[in-house]
């Protein structure tokens, strides 16, 4: 970005140029400098999408974050985009589009299945379906870890927490892929409008028909709980049902495979590392943070503001989208040193998921669980594993993950 002639306040931080490869460090870094809430004017690829503050200094995105009486996830939405891919009404019916008090009404529902306690009790079944889709890797020279290892296994461990059938594994991953990726022209070569008027009524299709099982047979799935959950003695509608079974598919899927995925071509591109990793393998619960911290999944969560306000010396209009961007919090200068640097060692505090606050992610101990027995895996399995080929980024300013990443096995 040092030889882009566009003023820093004149950047527009969302458009496509920006995102081709990967998330714009060098531009995040410039405004963290320069300009740390940023505002930028327009999305010009939605032009009915109002223009956003970005915030990218971890203190400033730790004060958004614990503040939802003035930085509402309810009121607009909770990315960039309010209407674009999926109605607003949809977003709100998920208990990540709502404030308190209905928010921690609903997540207490999932709380206690989420400890860290109760997710270990998982670590010998996840370690089984990793090692059951390693096993589909051998006599194979090559492979795309995406594709190969990252999404079978995810989909297969959130897909048994909601209570799927294996063989419906493949067609949610998409649905998840094609929804969050919305504007990636590989996953929708037909455009973002097929993802509303095709895959969001799939998934209502496919999903009614879990409900009306689950209310006939309750199980001990998390569909379970959704279908019989009473919040002031009312169950939830249809809809809401409909959408926090979404909600948990889409955050169980796509983030701890965008991690995995980062995080194994951090170690491959970087013999030191992996060398430090395979003599010590206690080594990988720390090289997960890392990963977490320098690749977090998700890009940016939005807020919207409830009143006018300020912001490290910025005014924030009653009514203003604020984009936290954990990309660039997760290497702020004044919080890590070297920040852009991979060091398996470093086990850091980080942002990816979330600032704490009411949204803080229900997922920590399952993706931290699962990052750690696909890297551990993989790795043991297979010890000189190369990059083979160019790794390719999803088009998007909201999930920020490699679509390709393929690879020879036996280095
Ligand atoms: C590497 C993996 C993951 C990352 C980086 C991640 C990241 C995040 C982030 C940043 C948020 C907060 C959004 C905000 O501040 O508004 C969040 C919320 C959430 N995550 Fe995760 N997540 C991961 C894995 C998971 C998994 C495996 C699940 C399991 C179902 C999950 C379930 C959720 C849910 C339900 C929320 C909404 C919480 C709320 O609104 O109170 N996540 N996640």
């Amino acid at each position: 970005m040092s030889a882009d002639p566009i003023p820093l306040e004149d950047v527009l931080v969302t458009e496509r140029e920006n995102w081709q490869d990967g998330p714009p460090h060098e531009l995040f870094k410039a405004m963290r400098a320069g300009c740390p809430v940023h505002w930028t004017d327009k999305i010009t690829e939605y032009p009915d999408e109002a223009g956003f503050w970005s915030v990218t200094l971890a203190d400033d995105i730790h004060t958004v974050s614990r503040d939802w009486e003035t930085y509402s996830s309810e009121r607009g939405g909770i990315t960039l985009l309010t209407n674009a891919v999926m109605p607003l009404e949809l977003i709100q019916a998920m208990f990540i589009g709502m404030d308190p008090p209905k928010h921690d009404r609903l997540k207490a529902l999932f709380q206690r299945g989420f400890t860290p306690k109760r997710i270990a009790e998982h670590e010998q079944a996840i370690r089984d379906i990793t090692e059951r889709v390693l096993d589909r890797l051998e006599g194979r020279e090559t492979a795309d870890l995406t594709t190969d290892v990252a999404q079978p296994v995810v989909a297969r461990v959130i897909g048994s927490f909601m209570g799927i059938p294996p063989e419906d594994d493949e067609i949610w991953a998409n649905l998840m892929n094609t929804t969050l990726g919305a504007g990636d022209p590989d996953l929708n070569p037909e455009g973002t409008e097929t993802v509303m008027q095709r895959d969001v009524p799939e998934i209502f299709e496919r999903c009614r028909k879990l409900i009306a099982e689950r209310r006939e047979n309750p199980t001990d799935d998390l569909t379970s709980v959704l279908v019989h959950a009473e919040i002031d003695g009312q169950k939830l509608e249809e809809h809401e049902i409909v959408m926090g079974f979404f909600l948990l598919m889409a955050a169980g899927n796509d983030s701890t495979k965008s991690t995995y995925c980062s995080a194994m071509r951090a170690i491959m591109e970087d013999d030191e590392q992996r060398r430090k990793l395979l003599d010590d393998m206690s080594l990988v619960p720390s090289a997960v943070e890392e990963a977490l911290r320098m690749f977090p999944a998700f890009a940016h969560f939005r807020r919207t503001a409830t009143k006018d306000t300020v912001l490290n010396g910025q005014p924030i209009k009653e009514g203003d989208k604020v984009a936290m961007w954990y990309v660039s919090s997760n290497r702020d200068e004044s919080r890590y040193e070297d920040p852009d640097h991979f060091d398996v060692t470093r086990n850091p505090e980080h942002q990816a998921f979330g600032a704490g606050g009411r949204h803080f992610c229900l997922g920590t101990a399952l993706a931290r669980l699962e990052l750690r027995i696909l890297i551990e895996e993989t790795l043991k399995r297979f010890p000189d594993i190369r990059i083979d080929g160019t790794p390719r980024f999803v088009e998007s300013p909201f999930i920020n993950q490699l679509k390709t990443l393929p690879v020879r096995l036996q280095g």
